[in-house]
């Protein structure tokens, strides 16, 4: 895979609200990279799967097969990836309650896992890629040359998500109740069987609670910019 490559491979994993899609995709445009956002290719997944009407009882009996029927893909855009689900291009969809409920169910399953392994690796299969999620320097690329798992307290996290949301001002009842949802789906994440979400070896720990976004955008393009040329 590495001979083939035509720069690094930086990876990002870290809990919900850690701020990794952000974060990656603005290093991304700072090193003039394409980003993958992991994520969105489990909500994809998880959307198509909703849409074909499977019920949700049958879900873990769904082979590596099955998924891959639903034809999930992306297409290289300059600084990145779209996400198609059967040829059409999905964006909006992928953030709705009714997947983000869902998506830690249906990453926990092996078939999943395996159904999106080539896509995310020819994604990387050149380099000059930034590729966040919650198994990308563990398992989808344990060969990238830098690694950085980011994390945050939750508090901080809930709130961030909020804003994302749109809630400007939360109050401690907001906070609280978004902080047990986050803490919910990092708990499926990390106990389970397959691609468990946790600081893969030789990692940069990155703690974003008290750091600016310039900061941890520089500290990583840091990182990348004193790897010495092959
Ligand atoms: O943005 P947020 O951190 O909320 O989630 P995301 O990155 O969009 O990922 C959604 C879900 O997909 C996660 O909670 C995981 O269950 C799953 N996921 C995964 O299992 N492996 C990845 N590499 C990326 C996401």
């Amino acid at each position: 895979m590495k001979e083939e490559r035509r720069g690094p491979i930086v990876t990002l994993d870290g809990p919900a609200g850690s701020g990794k899609s952000s974060t990656a995709k603005a290093v991304a445009a700072r090193l003039g990279f394409r980003h993958l956002d992991s994520g969105a290719l489990y909500r994809a997944l998880t959307f198509a799967l909703l849409e074909s009407g499977v019920p949700e009882e049958r879900w873990t009996g769904l082979t590596e097969a099955d998924l891959l029927a639903l034809e999930v893909s992306v297409e290289p855009t300059e600084t990145g990836f779209d996400v198609l689900v059967a040829g059409r291009a999905v964006g909006d969809e992928l953030r709705s309650q009714r997947v983000t409920s869902r998506v830690a169910r249906l990453a926990s399953l092996r078939a999943s896992r395996a159904c999106l392994m080539a896509l995310q690796r020819a994604a990387g299969a050149h380099g000059r890629l930034v590729a966040d999620g919650r198994d990308m320097g563990s398992v989808v690329f344990p060969d990238a040359e830098v690694k950085v798992y980011l994390v945050a307290d939750l508090t901080e996290r809930a709130r961030r998500r909020l804003r994302d949301e749109g809630v400007r001002v939360p109050t401690d009842r907001d906070v609280a109740a978004q902080s047990g949802v986050i803490a919910e789906r990092d708990r499926h994440d990390s106990e389970r069987e397959f691609s468990p979400l946790r600081k893969p070896e030789a990692s940069h720990l990155i703690d974003t609670t008290r750091l600016s976004f310039e900061n941890q955008v520089k500290s990583i393009v840091s990182l990348v910019d004193r790897l010495t040329p092959p």
